[in-house]
């Protein structure tokens, strides 16, 4: 078993090396080699690909074994998350967290509870995570990145040097202040890799279709008139174009970034069972603070399907160990007796799913439709325009 398991770990992380791309620009590439080098954690063996590894740019080891690894494991030995990790892929698009008075509702944010506002105020949290990379302070992850030991302190130095005009290897960053600064950069660089091309490629089957150069089999279209139709997917993971805040298109990104409490149980999973009940948006203190009925608890941000054939297991405490299961919970949620109860039975929405009449073919159909949206189908396609993003 434990040799099955290394093995797959090496030939998942033997199909992705990291590199710097000829296209990247300099804070980009920067960006790209602090998000893959595993010297920036405490035991050297975590970097934010080992969780968010692409081309789901999610926890390879989740996505083998969805039954039994529902959480990552943290740089330390015996230490996992709390809530499944997502994929980075398109989170680039993801408004900055607010409220829409138009719709009634919170939008936006990284994290499954959208508590942080923005990609780069994400990209701080990690490193200093106890149960991720657990790294002392800030100043710990730059001092790494020009350790003589890293193999490429002499990249970053040049890298800190050409984007942010200062020298690394000689910043005092026992100083606080100058510290802070520097690892400043390294979210605002993190942040730049994380808006490019090679982490939101749209090259999906999906994408190619939509450009005329591919066709979905019977099932797959099956599968997308039934997403947009029978079962209601589409109310919550948009399957229309969006327009960028520069006014160009941005293909669909199958959420809406807004929070629903689905009524997915509590895991049984031994890393989670004791866990305390898991709030969602409702359980930020910020919100809790003015949400007194406690209407947003138990909500979670509606999560972008793309990769999502590469990204099990599934849901925010990674409950569905298959896109079949969770597909045949939208069916059958709200059926009596079907599922065990919600962990947050307040606020669980049963007018968009729950009781879909869904038979076994179209099941397997809107999952076949989901695998057309794995990115590596073909070369990003021309034509399509990043967005400025928020
Ligand atoms: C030990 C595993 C682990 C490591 C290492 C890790 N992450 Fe994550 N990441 C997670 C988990 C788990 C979540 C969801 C946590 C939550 O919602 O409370 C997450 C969420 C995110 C999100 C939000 C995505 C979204 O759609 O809301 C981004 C962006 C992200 N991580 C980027 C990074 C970056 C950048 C690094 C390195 C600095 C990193 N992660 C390191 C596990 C990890
Ligand atoms: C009412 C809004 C809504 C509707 C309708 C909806 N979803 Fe979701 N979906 C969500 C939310 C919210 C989550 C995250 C919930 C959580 O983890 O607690 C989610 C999660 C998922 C996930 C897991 C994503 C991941 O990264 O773990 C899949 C797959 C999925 N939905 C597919 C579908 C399909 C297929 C349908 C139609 C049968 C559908 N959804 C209908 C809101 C919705």
């Amino acid at each position: 078993m434990y040799k099955t398991l290394m093995l797959a770990i090496f030939v998942l992380l033997a199909v992705v090396r990291p590199g710097a791309s000829a296209t990247l620009t300099p804070k980009e590439e920067l960006g790209k080699l602090l998000f893959f080098d595993t010297h920036l954690s405490k035991e050297k063996n975590q970097s934010c690909a080992t969780c968010h590894q692409p081309p789901g740019f999610a926890d390879p080891l989740n996505a083998a074994m969805p039954q039994t690894e529902v959480v990552s494991r943290g740089s330390v030995g015996g230490l996992f998350g709390v809530r499944n990790s997502p994929t980075v892929a398109y989170a680039a698009f993801s408004p900055h967290f607010h409220w829409d008075r138009e719709e009634g509702l919170f939008i936006g944010g990284q994290f499954w509870d959208g508590r942080e506002p923005t990609l780069k105020g994400q990209a701080k949290g990690p490193f200093l995570n106890p149960l991720e990379m657990t790294m002392s302070h800030g100043g710990a992850v730059v001092e790494s990145c020009r350790y003589p030991g890293n193999q490429l302190s002499k990249r970053y130095i040049e890298l800190f040097r050409q984007v942010y005009g200062v020298e690394l290897a000689e910043a005092n960053l026992e100083d606080r202040i100058i510290a802070s600064a520097f690892y400043d950069m390294t979210a605002d660089a993190i942040a730049a890799y994380e808006k490019t091309w090679e982490v939101s490629p749209f090259s999906s089957k999906y994408d190619y279709v939509q450009a005329g150069k591919a066709t979905f089999t019977p099932q797959e279209s099956l599968g997308l008139k039934l997403f947009n139709g029978k079962g209601l997917c589409n109310k919550c993971h948009i399957s229309k174009p969006g327009k960028s805040p520069g006014g160009g298109m941005i293909p669909p990104l199958f959420t809406d970034f807004t929070y629903d409490n689905l009524g997915i149980p509590r895991s049984m999973n031994p890393v989670l069972a004791k866990a305390p009940v898991d709030l969602g948006l409702g359980g930020r203190p910020d919100i809790a603070a003015i949400d007194p009925k406690g209407l947003q608890k138990g909500k979670f941000k509606v999560p972008t399907l793309r990769n999502i054939g590469l990204t099990a297991p599934y849901g925010h405490n990674g409950y569905f160990a298959t896109l079949t299961e969770i597909v045949e919970f939208y069916n059958t949620a709200g059926v009596r007796g079907r599922w065990p109860k919600p962990e947050v039975p307040q606020n669980v929405n049963r007018e968009e799913m729950g009781n879909l009449k869904l038979t076994k073919k179209e099941v397997a159909a809107i999952v076949a439709f989901m695998h057309t949206l794995s990115d590596g189908y073909g070369k990003p396609l021309s034509g399509i325009v990043l967005p400025p993003f928020p």
